[in-house]
């Protein structure tokens, strides 16, 4: 394996190599700071710059292109008075006055960094001044979000400002749902997407400009976007890239994109009072509770925004908030209580938007999504609790969770700006100072450094890109996860023994799905079971969950859900009640009975037509097993062999690690738990979890994965069937095929 000082030598290597690039580069001409704005010269000057700015005001332009005319011309009446005030509100943003400068700025540099607040009209503007400046007339300008409810809810806002149909000149794009048409100019996607987009064409030739929004967020595909569209940039010389952050990590962005010019746009933030806790909280919940009656009964007018950790934290406080104030009884004045989170429908979602009646307050419950990828208007109170909930891999035990953790200092003084956008604001945070100071890292760590990258390794390596080592990633992954991942693919049968793709790795990366699930699909196909697979597949991709189970009448939903438990397990639940759902002609009045989320089912049956789409394409057979499901829970274990479990007194030990994991009590086998099982996913909350389990017969597992498992040696003829050893040896597999396969293949290579 690699040693960890051959590590260091080839990152000198690289770091020389970055730098005679460097140099050959400005040789070249390729200097792209020096024409405009020095982004490491004196901070003060660069704030100087921007005062100038200000000072000078913008000089907007009046002219309205071609293509948003013709849709204004269309509805005139709907046009005239929502224009005016739309026409206000976007002159009213601080991004506004930088118009000519922005375009300007595009014009000069191939590449730029842009800055500014959230709400200053990053998003939501700078994609239109392009369109009006001509961009979009030969080629698409493309943004990118790291979420899927910033990228829909943003393209409908901009529809709206444009005066044109969603879908139309506006759209969006996000995994199994595109709204995008012949007409479409301006594409909101999530990063997700361009990171497919990008592997089917490296040159992203359907683009004349592409914006890389929220950078700040460090997602995967933003840092793997980073990296190819550098590549793409010096092959397509008339490619635009505008990387655009929240926060102040822009030198970094700059650094990293060989000096690349930084354009801040200054805020018109007020100050923000923050206060602390004097001790620490022993229950974050409550105190958020707390905080927000008590800035309802006492502080004068203002929204509130409560930054939460989840869905389901969020609607039970909802719950709790509306009862203690139907409690404090009808002198106190109303309070307007808003939910907001990504699983939320999206017209339930608009509803944060809207201000809140006059004379009334809103109180709006928030994920993270609202630190900095949204923007609601009138808030003046901010309580923080300091928590956020985080996806962490880890690479010894090869799993992924989703844990509570506390934010960064960074994260919270976000989340303290929200506090200050119209008027002077306060920011409860519910932990002390002295916990801030010592316990909250400065800057959240990226994504890529926490988290599983099978996926983005699989498509690096589709895209002829072996070398991840010399990838130029600005943070690399650390050296165990990009093993551990690596050898879940090799397990998977995606790679073969030099670690390059295979056919099959090839076929995989064809599905937007995690290669565990395209692989129990793919051999669900070879298994005869694949209309099964698909409807199972689908109902994990498409929802979070179909069960639809209110808190006032939990037995009745419990009641019905457990007349589709399959004995087997959980998998062939999700088959019964998508068959049943079928039987009824797609029912909506069968969902309502059978407590069942008819949205839900109409999106899983959306996601299933996608999927056999691209079965189709790629000749998959598409065939039924009809009563034999034994064959799906086979094709499960080609997926799914790593999530294989063993009972134990208590739960349940994962096979590979010997981790203690538990049996959901909504699993269709809680009571009668099965010796072996495999599961979907971990979930962690007061204990790990398991999410969506299946029994199984552990020989499917040898079968599945024979460079994974091998049946225990030493044992009785009956007990070796029962005893299945993991065989692999983590990170001591030969020097070849793991992380140096580039040096048969040479450098680059894509
Ligand atoms: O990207 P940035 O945070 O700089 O700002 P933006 O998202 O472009 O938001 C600018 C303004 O657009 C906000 O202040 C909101 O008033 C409005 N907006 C909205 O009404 N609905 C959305 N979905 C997004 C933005
Ligand atoms: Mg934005």
């Amino acid at each position: 394996a690699m040693s960890g000082s051959n590590l260091a030598k080839e990152r000198r290597e690289l770091r020389q190599q970055e730098a005679q690039e460097k140099a050959a580069e400005q040789a070249a001409g390729f200097d792209l700071h020096a024409q405009w704005e020095d982004p490491m010269a004196n901070p003060e000057q660069r704030k100087f710059a921007s005062d100038l700015r200000s000072a000078q005001g913008g000089q907007p332009d009046t002219a309205v292109p071609e293509w948003k005319r013709a849709t204004q011309s269309k509805d005139i009446s709907y046009g005239k008075r929502t224009n005016l005030t739309m026409k206000q509100q976007r002159e009213g943003l601080p991004v506004f006055k930088f118009r000519t400068q922005l375009l300007d700025a595009v014009r000069d540099n191939q590449l730029m960094i842009v800055v500014g607040d959230t709400g200053s009209g990053k998003t939501t503007q700078l994609t239109q001044y392009l369109a009006e400046a001509g961009y979009a007339n030969n080629g698409m300008i493309g943004c990118t979000q790291p979420r899927r409810v910033a990228a829909l809810s943003v393209a409908k806002r901009v529809a709206e400002e444009v005066g044109c149909r969603l879908g139309a000149e506006v759209g969006y794009t996000i995994r199994f749902d595109d709204s995008t048409g012949p007409e479409t100019k301006i594409k909101y996607m999530t990063d997700g997407i361009l990171q497919r987009e990008i592997l089917l064409d490296p040159d992203l030739k359907k683009y004349s400009v592409i914006i890389l929004d929220e950078a700040h967020e460090r997602t995967i595909s933003t840092d793997v976007l980073f990296g190819l569209l550098k590549k793409t940039l010096k092959s397509r010389s008339d490619l635009k890239l505008i990387v655009t952050s929240a926060t102040l990590d822009a030198d970094k962005f700059s650094e990293y994109f060989n000096g690349a010019p930084i354009f801040s746009i200054p805020g018109k933030i007020h100050p923000v009072e923050i206060l602390y806790s004097t001790q620490p909280e022993e229950d974050y919940l409550t105190s958020a509770l707390d905080t927000v009656l008590q800035i309802h009964l006492t502080e004068p007018a203002g929204d509130i925004l409560v930054f939460l950790t989840g869905q389901e934290e969020i609607d039970t406080s909802c719950e709790i908030l509306h009862e203690r104030m139907k409690a404090l009884g009808p002198n106190v004045p109303e309070l307007v209580i808003l939910p907001i989170y990504s699983a939320l429908p999206s017209e339930v979602q608009s509803k944060v938007f809207e201000p809140a009646p006059p004379g009334k307050r809103k109180a709006v419950l928030a994920t993270n999504i609202a630190e900095t990828s949204l923007t609601i208007d009138g808030i003046v109170f901010v309580v923080d609790p300091g928590f956020a909930k985080q996806n962490v891999y880890d690479p010894k035990l090869g799993m992924d969770s989703l844990v509570v953790t506390p934010i960064s200092q960074a994260q919270a003084k976000q989340r303290a700006g929200r506090a200050g956008r119209t008027q002077p604001g306060k920011c409860f945070r519910l932990y002390t100072e002295a916990a801030y100071q010592s316990e909250m890292l400065p800057t959240p760590i990226p994504e890529i450094q926490r988290q599983n990258l099978s996926h983005t390794i699989l498509m690096l390596k589709a895209m002829g890109i072996n070398d991840l080592l010399h990838f130029d990633f600005m943070d690399s992954p650390p050296t165990n996860t990009l093993l551990a991942s690596l050898e879940g693919l090799y397990s998977l049968g995606a790679l073969d023994e030099e670690g390059l793709i295979n056919r099959l790795g090839r076929r995989i990366c064809d599905f937007p799905l995690a290669p565990e699930l395209a692989k129990a699909l793919i051999t669900s196909a070879e298994m005869g079971c694949s209309e099964e697979m698909l409807s199972i597949v689908a109902m994990l991709s498409g929802a979070q969950t179909v069960f639809y189970r209110p808190k006032e009448k939990q037995q009745q939903a419990d009641q019905k859900k457990a007349k589709f438990h399959d004995p087997h397990g959980d998998h062939l639940t999700l088959l019964n009640v998508y068959n049943a759902w079928k039987q009824s002609n797609f029912n909506n009045a069968w969902c309502f009975e059978n407590y069942i989320q008819a949205r839900q089912m109409r999106r899983v049956q959306d996601v299933r037509k996608q999927l056999i789409q691209i079965m189709d394409r790629h000749h998959h057979r598409l065939v039924s097993c009809g009563r034999n499901t034994v064959q799906v829970r086979k094709a499960l274990c080609a997926g799914f062999f790593r999530n294989a479990a063993r009972k134990d007194q208590e739960g349940y030990k994962t096979l590979v690690e010997g981790t203690p994991v538990y049996l959901h009590p909504n699993s269709a086998l809680f009571g009668k738990p099965a010796e072996h099982v495999i599961y979907f996913t971990l979930i962690n909350t007061t204990r790990e979890y398991m999410h969506c389990t299946s029994a199984i017969d552990p020989k499917w597992l040898v079968e599945a994965a024979p460079t994974f498992f091998k049946v225990a040696a030493g044992l009785s003829k009956r007990k070796k069937a029962e005893r299945i050893q993991p065989l692999h040896n983590r990170f001591a597999a030969p020097d070849d095929w793991r992380l140096s396969s580039q040096r048969k293949q040479g450098r680059g290579g894509g």
